[in-house]
């Protein structure tokens, strides 16, 4: 499966976004190795803090289903209008352990879509290791 079918794919996701305050609806693909699609989508909440964001649901939905940055392809974010979304700083810094640093992210919007990685959109992550000097 390629981008074009991934940018469709994550169209589908956002059509499940609960976003009634925001109106703001985030799809999110997860493309795995062995061919699985894992979907997500934004879901707000009343005491807006506790809103999640499609890319967390989605990457967190692929950990709850047993597999790991290495069985992942790509992950790709999808928005309507002609602004690509990028994933905000809570995000970036669950995907940046998550997943690994160039995995492609692919950021799409209605009028076309950029490729990067999380290496790029979070360089200098905090991660495990700084835990251990
Ligand atoms: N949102 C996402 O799901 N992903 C992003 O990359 C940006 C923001 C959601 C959170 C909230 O439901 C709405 O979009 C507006 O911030």
């Amino acid at each position: 499966m390629e981008i074009e079918q991934w940018i469709k794919e994550a169209y589908k996701a956002a059509k499940n976004a609960y976003a009634p305050y925001s109106n703001y609806a985030v799809g999110v693909v997860v493309a795995l190795k062995d061919g699985t699609l894992i979907y997500g989508c934004n879901i707000e909440n009343a005491a807006y803090g506790s809103t999640m964001c499609a890319e967390r649901n989605a990457i967190y939905q692929t950990y709850c289903r047993g597999y790991h940055k290495e069985d992942i392809i790509s992950l790709t974010i999808a928005v309507s209008g002609n602004k690509i979304a990028t994933p905000c700083g809570a995000c970036r810094q669950v995907l940046a352990e998550l997943m690994d640093s160039r995995t492609p992210i692919i950021l799409a919007c209605e009028s076309g879509y950029e490729i990067t990685n999380i290496e790029s959109l979070l360089p200098g992550a905090f991660l495990q290791d700084n835990l251990n000097i």
